[in-house]
């Protein structure tokens, strides 16, 4: 059986810059209160013009140059968000038109922040099973559209990017190894956007609870987070009989620095193991993953061969791991 392995990686985050200096001007909060809790000191916020397909596409584009791909070879667009261009159609339709895959079937996946895995784990079912040979897999987000910026409990850890894959069918070794995936719709409350889907309709008249914002109790959510993302990831390891030490680079969902470190440190993991690019770019939801993806693999950080484990949280709650071999 053929391997779903990935062949390019690509990423895209907007010019504009906004730090925690600049944050300090919109809520009550200072840069220092941010840096110590999160890790953060600035996020990427895409222009008045842009949406999220645009950063989808260009992310996509630099994945397929890199893959060596033309867009018409793609079966198969997967796009992770939860800040799509409109509620529907798919967002991966119109990234598919902008991009130029004319003979691909595109759909989204909503899973949050673990969006990403989601799809990896769809585009392997598709891969293994023979229903596609080249599969691009997006995360994206233009999560700046869904945050009430005055809000401090939110507004100072969230940022826009895109980041990309493309898997191919393959012989050999390399490749994905195992997906995990877990759910528990249970914990609503503690993260989600209360409007404006079926249960607040746009035509509802407005209260403050039906607005378009994000809204989390972080302190709850952060709790649950370590703990998933670190039974999810030995849960991987263990289905390959591997241990920690096996893993060339754990990329975890970037959602909070003290998240990172407290389930890296849970696992075991040392620092050098672990890729953190939090600080600069905030957390990206579903993109946040390929986003370090692509910039560990253009720094040289990842040889063919090497172990790598994706570990990822967010709302629904959701979460999953993906192991593979690069
Ligand atoms: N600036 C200054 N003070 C603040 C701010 C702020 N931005 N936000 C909260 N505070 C205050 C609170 O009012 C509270 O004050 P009090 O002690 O006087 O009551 C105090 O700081 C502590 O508040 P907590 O909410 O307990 O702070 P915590 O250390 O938990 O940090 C944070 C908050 C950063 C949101 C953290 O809980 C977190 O990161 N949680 C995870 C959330 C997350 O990652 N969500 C993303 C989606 S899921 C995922 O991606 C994994």
């Amino acid at each position: 059986m053929k391997q779903a392995r990935i062949i390019g990686t690509g990423s895209y985050v907007p010019e504009k810059i906004r730090t925690n200096h600049d944050i300090e001007q919109m809520t009550d909060t200072t840069a220092e209160w941010i840096v110590a809790r999160t890790g953060i000191h600035q996020r990427r916020i895409a222009a008045d013009s842009q949406v999220t397909s645009d950063l989808a596409a260009n992310a996509a584009l630099a994945a397929l140059e890199m893959a060596g791909v033309a867009a018409q070879d793609i079966d198969q667009i997967i796009v992770a968000t939860i800040t799509g261009d409109y509620p529907w159609p798919a967002t991966a339709c119109i990234v598919q038109n902008k991009i130029g895959a004319t003979n691909a079937y595109a759909y989204d996946v909503s899973a949050a922040c673990s969006g990403f895995v989601y799809g990896l784990a769809n585009a392997y079912n598709a891969i293994r099973s023979g229903a596609a040979s080249k599969v691009l897999v997006i995360g994206a987000e233009v999560l700046s559209r869904i945050i009430d910026w005055g809000d401090r409990n939110t507004c100072i850890l969230f940022g826009d990017g895109a980041g990309a894959v493309v898997l191919e069918a393959q012989e050999g070794d390399c490749g994905i190894l195992s997906n995990h995936l877990h759910s528990d719709g249970s914990y609503l409350e503690l993260l989600y956007q209360p409007g404006y889907g079926s249960c607040n309709p746009l035509s509802a008249k407005a209260d403050p609870g039906s607005l378009p914002y994000l809204k989390m109790q972080g302190n709850e959510v952060f709790k649950v987070a370590v703990r998933s993302l670190s039974a999810v990831a030995q849960e991987a390891l263990d289905a390959a009989g591997l241990s920690t030490s096996d893993v060339d680079l754990f990329v975890p969902h970037q959602a909070n620095r003290r998240i990172l470190e407290a389930t890296a440190k849970r696992l075991g993991f040392t620092e050098e193991q672990v890729y953190i690019n939090v600080d600069r770019f905030g957390n990206t939801s579903a993109a946040s993953i390929p986003i370090a993806l692509d910039e560990a693999n253009r720094k040289g950080v990842l040889k063919d061969g090497d172990l790598v484990l994706l570990d990822a949280f967010g709302g629904g709650f959701t979460w999953g791991a993906t192991l593979l071999r690069w």
